[in-house]
């Protein structure tokens, strides 16, 4: 199976920008782009063929009706957005997001018909003090659906998140097969991606530890040659 690639361009680029990006790399089935919530519909009308997925979604309400400011995943849907982006810890720390409204959006999105990509990860200090395991532990526990769906938990050491830090190989081993272990009794198909600082030089490295089903990609992911390099050296094994 081909490595699922996640680009999250986060609010780092302007229209133009996006559409450029978008016509630079060619659409694929596990390419998945998150464009800045403002250019999501933009992006889906001019470029249909791509995978698109939402930088979040509405914990108030899936569906169309009398809510102001939001963005339920049955519009999401209506649009042609397959899969959103969940509990990025860039909205957690913003205190936008905790494990409540995290709950609401992954079953809104289910209810939709749309992929939740379910973000998890520890901070610098529970890496440091050994308690990185019991973390995400706790996050499987309270956030991960339980029901028969496809989902995606994207492992992103807060960390290691835009500072250009990363763990090691064997690290992120550890993690990812204590992720697959605990979800395995659990009637869905999970897919597991990796997140944090991810960039062409280290991605086919990343892609190729057992158990990481592909990258979740921020920074690297909005410049076209760097994506396009990543693209090519992870599915080039
Ligand atoms: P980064 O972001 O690749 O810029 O570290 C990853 C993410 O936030 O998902």
């Amino acid at each position: 199976m081909k490595k699922i690639i996640i680009g999250n361009l986060k609010s780092y680029l302007n229209s133009k920008e996006t559409l450029e990006l978008l016509s630079k790399i060619d659409s694929s089935d596990e390419l998945i782009l998150a464009p800045s919530p403002p250019f999501l519909a933009l992006a889906k009308h001019k470029f249909p063929k791509f995978n698109l997925a939402s930088q979040d979604v509405s914990a108030i309400s899936n569906s169309f009706g009398a809510s102001t400011g939001e963005a339920p995943s049955d519009m999401l849907k209506n649009i042609g957005i397959n899969y959103s982006i969940i509990g990025h810890s860039e909205r957690r720390t913003a205190n936008l997001d905790n494990e409540k409204s995290i709950g609401q959006k992954i079953s809104n999105c289910l209810n939709s018909g749309i992929t939740p990509i379910i973000c998890i990860g520890e901070s610098k200090e529970e890496r440091e003090n050994g308690s990185y395991i019991d973390k995400i532990g706790s996050q499987i526990k309270e956030i991960i659906p339980k029901e028969k769906e496809d989902i995606i938990i994207a492992y992103e050491p807060i960390w290691a998140i835009g500072t250009g830090l990363i763990p090691s190989l064997e690290e992120i081993e550890e993690v990812a097969s204590y992720i697959i272990e605990s979800t395995k009794s659990l009637d869905n198909n999970v897919f597991l991606v990796y997140g944090g600082s991810v960039n062409e030089k280290n991605a086919q490295d990343i892609a190729n530890i057992a158990g990481i089903d592909g990258l979740l990609i921020g920074k690297a992911s909005t410049d076209s040659d760097k994506l396009s390099a990543i693209i090519e050296v992870v599915n080039s094994r």
